[in-house]
């Protein structure tokens, strides 16, 4: 099984992509995870990302397509994935598209996670991570146990340099400019399916696992 999360930044899709993928074994594959992981590792990719995620911009297609080409060819991805944050633009769901379709496969659901405008300015500016071992934190309704500090791992939590308010606000407005079709181009495919975000995360993960089920069925 092959599942889109779509949703705008901050709506929750990192917290609940790692969720469902441990509920269903499929892979997770996360592209933002990937540009960050070669921030810190330093590659000539990591370097090429870097200034457009702190701008809050996306990274062009033709990298952002590569790296998840590389990615379907990892074994774990053969029999399924949970896609977190991508396909971002049109070109990007036409070549997942492509890329499943040589495979025989395709996309089986496009999940929602609608969460409005307020409330994603409050969950990021609140977000705390950890650098060392990718855990994500929420000062108002999941904070870290000891204050600035990975409850997983002991090291400092750091905020997401795209998490200042000017990135914020950028951020928004591509997620409104190129990102937001996608929900008419998984719509007219018959494959979209919303979710309100805005309650708990349980309550938010119940309601995308009921989704899946007839789907997985
Ligand atoms: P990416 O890392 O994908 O960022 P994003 O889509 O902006 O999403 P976020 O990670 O900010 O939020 P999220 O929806 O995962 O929410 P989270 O679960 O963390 O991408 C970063 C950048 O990389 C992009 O801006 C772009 O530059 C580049 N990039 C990545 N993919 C690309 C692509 N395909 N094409 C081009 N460029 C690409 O939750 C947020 C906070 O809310 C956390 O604190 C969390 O604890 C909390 N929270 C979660 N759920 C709830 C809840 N139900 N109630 C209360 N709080 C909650």
């Amino acid at each position: 099984m092959y599942v889109v999360i779509l949703g705008p930044p901050g709506a929750g899709k990192g917290t609940q992509a790692v969720r469902l993928a441990a509920a269903t074994s499929l892979a997770h594959v996360a592209t933002g995870d990937m540009f960050r992981d070669n921030i810190r590792s330093g590659t000539e990719l990591g370097r090429l990302a870097e200034g457009y995620i702190t701008q809050g911009e996306l990274v062009p297609d033709r990298l952002t397509i590569d790296i998840l080409m590389d990615r379907l060819e990892e074994p774990d991805t053969v029999s399924g994935a949970i896609f977190d944050g991508f396909p971002r633009t049109i070109p990007q769901a036409q070549s997942l598209d492509e890329a499943l379709q040589d495979r025989n496969r395709q996309v089986d659901v496009a999940l929602l996670i609608d969460v409005a405008e307020a409330e994603i300015l409050r969950r990021l500016s609140g977000r705390w991570t950890c650098p060392n071992c990718g855990a994500v934190f929420q000062e108002r309704t999941d904070p870290p146990k000891r204050d600035g500090e990975c409850d997983n791992c002991g090291k400092p939590l750091a905020q997401r340099p795209d998490d200042a308010p000017a990135a914020i606000r950028n951020r928004l407005q591509v997620y409104r400019e190129q990102t937001a079709p996608l929900v008419a181009y998984y719509e007219k495919a018959g494959l979209l399916i919303p979710i309100d975000g805005e309650r708990p995360p349980d309550a938010v993960q119940t309601a995308l696992l009921g989704a899946l089920e007839p789907i997985s069925a």
